[in-house]
């Protein structure tokens, strides 16, 4: 098949070295601005104390912590999509509450909860191209923060399911905030998907914690965040329903920013990653999404109705359709696994005799359902990317050390290495090149690693430049593939990664599987969320958690002192501490960054 334009080539790139440097360094032809940081304003609000003295109420009108998957929206500008001027929708993922507070977690107060909860959630900010490079536009009646306290609607299957009703929420409709949004997703119709990643970290579990929540992670000990000291919607002793109301996908309309953001429940319950959208032969909406953790899965929702153009209200296009669960057989194939109430498989029924009621049940309880399905154990699956030509789809498996040991699942063909620490990439092609076909094709495209390394283990199949832990995955329009990386800030440039140094963004050709790296990344950051103009002149790429302490801190009232990013590179940061932040990277010559 012809793949016209989108060859992703590689003629127009050139390699970095390695980085320890504390620092966000591009080759010479580029040039990278800062953007937003975490304090920044959205709009006309305060702008960040350097130490970290602002309140919840100003923490509510400025930038979150942890910028994760983001999207650039544009205006439209003499019927055209304006490549200087659009919304720009960001996850801000977590909060290190060492770092947020003066005083870090000292002094734990009902003050201090609430201002983690505002540091949560997405941005939603105006953003324009001017003389002197891109801008916050300030003030915007567009800009807008979500939190882990804005009202969200409940759609889909667990509407008003008794699983979801609260003592808050008798109805089960209406849920306070989105929290852990990780990567993210863009509908056909415009709309933004944040996804709510390690949602059980925040729940204070009962000492007997139930099988239900056990399986999602939520134990006695998760409790790290403290917010259920002063906050008793966190304390599952008490709302016992809470965090089934968390884990789900959420639309962000940026283009209404009085309107409530929905959870969209048919696309399931788990430790979502990000939610990518396709549309398959006959117009039916096709989302691709990742559940990361250890031996978890790959899962894609189709919808029912087909996607018109023009029409109003597309979102109900996510709240009826198919929930699949992924299984990759050994010999190269792979099957699309109904999760519909009623199914019945060789390891049981999604039917009531085993629990699941309705397909509100199902979605629930998601993970459950796709155990019964048999679908296969993945190495953490993060990012997933389409092709935008020719379709195959791309899925991040980020590291899995478990793969292998002792009373875990062993290897198999799509997960292949014992005590997997590099991660690896796996693509399909669904039948047909259709995205709602129900049976596919797959190979690894990259198993990472460094070629230069005399052990073959940590060789890899990476063909060009040296990278581990995938996680972020974007095509570009002309068929790039954006791979960048979190290596965890305890294994990062030691052990098997000596060589490999601080995180970084590379960009491979997916159909020579070379890669380049593009950028490197401040120390003990991660690189994540990347998103481009129409015209591919300007890339946002964000910078997460700058400085991350490589265990537990040992005194949570101080900043870190392994980074000082960005003010160290940055002469308009707000110092006091490292911050998450988006970055603008344009190239020098003005043509496009994206070849
Ligand atoms: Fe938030 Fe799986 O990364
Ligand atoms: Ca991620
Ligand atoms: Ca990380
Ligand atoms: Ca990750």
């Amino acid at each position: 098949a012809s793949v016209g334009r989108a060859s992703g080539s590689l003629q127009h790139f050139s390699s970095l070295s390695t980085s320890t440097e504390d620092l966000v360094r591009v080759g010479h032809d580029y040039a990278s601005q800062l953007l937003y940081a975490w304090g920044d304003p959205v709009s006309d609000g305060p702008r960040a104390r350097a130490d970290a003295g602002d309140d919840a109420a100003s923490q509510r009108q400025q930038a979150g912590m942890h910028h994760d998957g983001m999207h650039f929206f544009p205006f439209m500008e003499y019927g055209k999509p304006s490549s200087t001027h659009g919304l720009l929708c960001i996850n801000h993922e977590y909060t290190d509450d060492g770092l947020l507070h003066a005083g870090g977690m000292h002094d734990w107060s009902a003050d201090k909860v609430a201002k983690s909860q505002a540091a949560h959630g997405v941005s939603v900010i105006e953003v324009r191209r001017e003389a002197g490079g891109w801008q916050v536009v300030r003030p915007s009646s567009w800009a807008r923060r979500v939190t882990a306290d804005t009202p969200c609607r409940i759609a889909g299957p667990a509407l008003g399911h008794p699983a979801m009703r609260t003592h808050m929420d008798n109805r089960g409709n209406l849920v306070l905030g989105t929290l852990n949004n990780c990567a993210m997703g863009v509908t056909p119709w415009g709309t933004y998907l944040t996804c709510e990643e390690n949602f059980n970290g925040y729940f204070k579990a009962p000492a007997q914690a139930s099988a239900e929540h056990k399986r999602y992670g939520i134990n006695a000990k998760t409790s790290g965040y403290r917010w259920h000291e002063f906050d008793e919607r966190f304390d599952l002793e008490k709302h016992p329903n809470e965090a089934n109301r968390f884990g789900w996908v959420v639309e962000i309309d940026p283009w209404n920013p009085g309107q409530a953001p929905v959870k969209r429940t048919a696309l399931g319950r788990f430790k979502h990653e990000g939610a990518t959208c396709t549309l398959a032969r006959d117009g039916r909406v096709v989302v691709y999404m990742g559940d990361d953790e250890r031996f978890e899965y790959v899962y894609k929702f189709v919808s029912r109705d087909r996607f018109r153009p023009g029409q109003t209200d597309n979102g109900s296009l996510l709240d009826e359709g198919t929930l699949y669960v992924a299984r990759f057989d050994d010999d190269g194939k792979g099957r699309w696994l109904p999760l519909r109430h009623g199914k019945k498989y060789a390891g049981g029924a999604l039917t009531a005799e085993s629990g699941f009621a309705d397909q509100g049940d199902v979605v629930i309880r998601c993970r459950q359902a796709a155990d019964i399905a048999g679908a296969t154990k993945m190495d953490r699956p993060e990012w997933i990317a389409v092709h935008p030509a020719n379709g195959d789809v791309y899925v991040t498996l980020t590291n899995n050390t478990q793969r292998g040991t002792a009373g875990k699942s062993g290897t198999d063909a799509a997960n292949p290495r014992p005590e997997n620490s590099f991660g690896h990439i796996v693509r399909w092609q669904e039948d047909g090149r259709d995205a709602a076909a129900e049976a596919f094709t797959w190979d690894i495209f990259a198993l990472a690693g460094d070629p230069a390394s005399a052990n073959p283990q940590q060789r890899g199949s990476v063909r060009g430049d040296s990278y581990g832990s995938p996680d972020g995955l974007w095509f570009d329009s002309n068929g790039h593939l954006w791979i960048q990386t979190d290596v965890s800030a305890s294994t990062l440039n030691k052990g098997e990664y000596a060589a490999m140094g601080n995180n970084q963004m590379l960009v491979a050709d997916p159909s020579s599987g070379e890669t380049r790296r593009f950028l490197t990344g401040p120390v003990n950051c991660e690189v994540t969320g990347i998103t481009s103009t129409p015209d591919g002149r300007t890339l946002f790429v964000n910078i997460q958690h700058p400085g991350e302490s490589p265990s537990e801190r040992a005194d949570p009232g101080k900043p870190t002192a392994y980074s000082a990013w960005p003010a160290n590179q940055f002469s308009e940061a707000v110092g006091g501490r490292p911050r998450s932040a988006t970055v603008v990277i344009t190239r020098r010559d003005g043509r496009p960054v994206t070849g």
